[in-house]
């Protein structure tokens, strides 16, 4: 049956206008102000927004890390992203060194399956780059559309890899068509840093942010976008915290070097005082990077409104407070790094960053859904309101306010990192291929109905 999105306003990251929306079939039929519709089902988006679902571009859903595994799975991180408006994201699977690249990705898909509500891709870890990874990644990029690598530059003797993986991994990416991601960060200063200070009897959750100084993270970006300028290679800078990191992607761009940059909501709104909070809740606001002092917060909207960074990731990794943060009482370093975003990063960007002033409404829809779709091989297919688009389409109320909490969010963890604070934007209905996963704020969608998207190989956008 077609639907007949009537009487909203289409937000595009190019353009913003009064028109109605036809779909059937999963797809955008149709978009004007008099179309002739027969037989639709009506959906009433009158002083609403019309965007194109949010895209993902970092989560950790059903992950093992830090001793523990992430609170929320396929299932319920999905739902909670589809309640934030999001309808596509693109997970990080892990590999490990002596694994074969298709076996880690077949663990990755099961996963999924069966569990997702809205679509989504992979993006590829690589722990080693040795021959068979590299003679592998034809088939990963060309055959199975997982077209982005990531090469982890800290956590020392978990994920951390070395410069000569980073370098053979842009050097294929390159013949590849791949876009090659890092956590830019000097894992070797980190550790080095990190085992000074439990030496030194400092183990509360704040040592974590200052065994983690923004030149660690500047110096590691800043390497790896040289390493990426010596391959003649693409890269993509994940969770960008700092003024330190930004001034290396801004000076690289100056060149006219293919070097993109993501922050996330954390890293927009919150700052490094978090971490003193007592009673050990500080470790609820344990990221990597870490949460910076608060003057960051400036540079990074100033680089998402210029251009110098181009996405807002959630970097969804969840951990409950009760049992999982917990189990670094007494030694910050077992702290689970990550927390619970996947929910509110679009309420974030919108309210903080178009609310405020501080971006434009077709920016948020760039920075949340259509330049990750162009970076990531899913443009035009994802990321707009066009014709032929997928209907992956999202009712958003602007003038709504709301109360973040862990009272009422959608994720399965105890607790949010926002608690109590007021936003606008309400998501009321979201449509996933034309079926509603959201409607009328209510969830009606089911699992498994979500697709893995193949997508298509780095196109400079
Ligand atoms: O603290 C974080 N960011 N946890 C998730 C893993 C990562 O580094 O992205
Ligand atoms: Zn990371
Ligand atoms: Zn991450």
């Amino acid at each position: 049956m077609k639907k007949w999105i009537r009487g909203g306003t289409v937000v595009t990251a190019a353009d913003t206008y009064q028109a109605d929306v036809l779909v059937q079939d999963g797809q955008v039929i149709a978009i004007g102000q008099d179309l002739d519709v027969q037989g639709a089902e009506v959906i009433d988006a009158s002083g609403c927004y019309v965007l194109p679902g949010g895209i993902d571009p970092h989560t950790h859903l059903d992950m093992p890390f830090g001793g523990t595994v992430t609170a929320d799975d396929f299932f319920t991180g999905t739902r909670a992203a589809a309640f934030g408006g999001t309808t596509s994201i693109i997970d990080f699977c892990l590999t490990k060194k002596g694994e074969s690249l298709r076996s880690a990705i077949a663990a990755w898909h099961e996963k999924a399956r069966g569990k997702a509500v809205i679509d989504y891709g992979f993006h590829l870890m690589i722990a080693e780059a040795n021959d068979q990874v590299l003679d592998e990644l034809e088939s990963v990029v060309t055959a199975e559309g997982i077209t982005s690598l990531k090469v982890f530059m800290a956590y020392k003797n978990v994920f951390q890899a070395d410069d000569e993986t980073l370098f053979k991994t842009l050097i294929r990416a390159r013949e590849l068509g791949a876009l090659v991601q890092v956590h830019a960060e000097n894992g070797d200063v980190i550790d080095y840093l990190t085992k000074k200070a439990l030496a030194e009897g400092n183990t509360d959750p704040i040592y974590h942010a200052l065994t983690r100084p923004p030149e660690a993270e500047g110096e590691a970006t800043g390497r790896a976008i040289a390493l990426t300028a010596l391959a003649d290679a693409q890269l993509y800078v994940v969770h960008v915290s700092c003024a330190a990191a930004v001034q290396r992607i801004a000076e690289a761009r100056e060149k006219g070097w293919n070097i993109y940059g993501e922050t996330c909501p954390q890293y927009l709104a919150l700052d490094i005082s978090c971490l003193e909070k007592p009673d050990f809740e500080g470790a609820k606001y344990v990221w990597s990077p870490p949460l910076r002092e608060q003057w960051n917060q400036d540079v990074l909207w100033n680089a998402l409104k210029g251009g110098i960074l181009q996405t807002v990731g959630s970097d969804q990794c969840s951990f409950n407070f009760n049992g999982q943060k917990e189990l670094g009482r007494g030694d910050f370093t077992r702290i689970p790094n990550g927390g619970p975003l996947i929910e509110d990063r679009m309420a974030i960007v919108y309210s903080e960053g178009v609310r405020q002033g501080r971006i434009s409404l077709n920016q948020f829809v760039d920075v949340c859904s259509t330049k990750v779709a162009k970076l990531f091989g899913m443009f035009p297919r994802k990321g707009t309101i066009a014709v032929g688009s997928d209907a992956d389409i999202v009712i958003f109320d602007p003038d709504a306010k709301r109360t973040i909490s862990a009272k009422t969010h959608h994720m399965n963890v105890d607790y949010n990192p926002f608690e109590g604070k007021e936003v606008y934007g309400e998501v009321v209905s979201v449509l996933s291929r034309g079926s509603y996963v959201v409607r009328d704020r209510q969830f009606v969608g089911q699992p498994g109905t979500g697709q893995f998207v193949k997508r298509n190989s780095f196109t400079r956008p």
